[in-house]
């Protein structure tokens, strides 16, 4: 029977053996054979990307984390998926497994920081070139394109700026000149986008955020095609990247109920943009929410939902009412990531000159010194509750 996404979701793991309708969670290292030629025949089969039910040593992971690549093959429509402890490490991954010294990378201007971090610090002390394009402009993207550049590094959409862009236009302009891309699609998921389709060489989700979705695990997952799947594959090994077995069971577990919390979570981002609308504070949403702009236009050309990641642009020459507004919050945390069940909110400083530090500032920023980014998260609460609660802080600005 042809099962839906959502259907699936539901059912691939059990337990047949324990009778449970979850996998169990095989913490290993050694992974035991009968025979020496056992050994040496599954070790064969992992070289030829056979199906199998678990590694030959648990540095690869083990049948739990099997169970996870297995779900998340599905719902890339992937060759492989390497997972990583972390979801910056799968961002580390792709980078470290194709650049090499001489190349050049060209990196969207708004990826998340460490993104910028690596490309621009790290890789340079590997003489590998980083090059940062601006997001709104494809002409600047492939003015920026050289004989050198081996890899696109996007992120759509950009973090705490939500630009999105025209992506199969980097696709197109990528496969013509043989340079491998990656999307960062943490935002839509793949359940709304899905990169590889689209003709990217790689999609990678932080599995922290809405894959887990419930602030408890952490995790990367990075799918990839035939194409760089060998490359990738060395240097995983090599790099001893993994993840844990209990993450991936958290993970699964978030997995099962993807599609119906994310309904929720767009749901009452809908409910809570419209009361940000009307307010006289907030100059501008930063969200594909309105059918004239041109992020919506994009958004509706790739994506078949919206998730609950947004900001908003606060107006003030006094920065620390803002900072005051978000302090008020009672329903919205204060702290790093997102994607979990609950709102979170944190001023984010995109225009940061401290060179030590995440490279947050934009090259390309379009928001003039009076005007703060506050990005929020709208979780699962009753969005009446948060609407009061933003309605109450939002009188601390001034
Ligand atoms: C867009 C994006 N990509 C990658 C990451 C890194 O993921 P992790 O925090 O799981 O390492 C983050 C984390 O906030 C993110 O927002």
């Amino acid at each position: 029977m042809k099962k839906s996404i959502n259907t699936f979701l539901k059912h691939p793991v059990k337990d047949n053996t324990n009778r449970s309708a979850n996998p169990p969670v095989i913490r290993a290292s050694t992974i035991l054979f009968n025979s020496m030629q056992e050994l040496y025949q599954h070790e064969n089969k992992i070289k030829k990307h056979k199906k199998i039910s678990h590694y030959s040593y648990g540095r690869y992971g083990s049948s739990t984390t099997i169970e996870l690549e297995n779900m998340l093959k599905e719902l890339e429509q992937a060759f492989h998926v390497f997972l990583t402890g972390t979801g910056f490490g799968g961002v580390a991954l792709a980078i470290m497994s194709l650049c090499r010294p001489g190349d050049e990378i060209l990196v969207s201007d708004n990826v998340y920081g460490p993104t910028k971090e690596i490309s621009a610090k790290l890789l340079k002390e590997f003489n590998i070139k980083a090059q940062f394009y601006n997001p709104d402009s494809f002409k600047d993207l492939q003015n920026k394109v050289s004989k050198k550049t081996k890899m696109i590094l996007v992120e759509n959409p950009g973090s705490n700026t939500f630009e999105f862009q025209d992506l199969s236009k980097i696709v197109s302009l990528a496969k013509k000149k043989k340079i491998f891309t990656f999307l960062d699609n943490t935002w839509g998921t793949p359940l709304y986008l899905k990169p590889l389709n689209l003709g990217f060489d790689m999609s990678f989700s932080s599995a922290t955020k809405y894959f887990s979705g419930h602030s408890d695990a952490m995790g990367g997952s990075l799918a990839v095609n035939r194409k760089v799947f060998k490359k990738i594959m060395f240097f995983y090994k090599l790099s001893g990247y993994r993840m844990s077995a209990d993450e991936a069971y958290l993970i699964i577990r978030g997995l099962r109920t993807l599609d119906t919390r994310l309904k929720k979570h767009y749901e009452n981002t809908k409910t809570v943009i419209n009361f940000l609308r009307g307010q006289k504070k907030v100059k501008e949403i930063l969200y594909p929410y309105k059918p004239s702009s041109k992020s919506y236009k994009l958004w509706k050309k790739y994506y078949s939902g919206a998730t609950g990641l947004l900001s908003i642009v606060i107006k003030s020459k006094k920065k620390s009412s803002v900072i005051k507004f978000v302090n008020s919050l009672e329903l919205f945390g204060i702290g790093y990531s997102w994607g979990g069940f609950e709102s979170l909110a944190i001023l984010q400083e995109i225009r940061s000159t401290n060179k030590d530090e995440y490279i947050q500032g934009r090259n390309y920023l379009r928001f003039n010194k009076d005007e703060h980014i506050v990005r929020l998260h709208i979780g699962l609460e009753d969005p009446k509750d948060l609407i009061s609660d933003l309605k109450r802080s939002l009188r601390h600005i001034s």
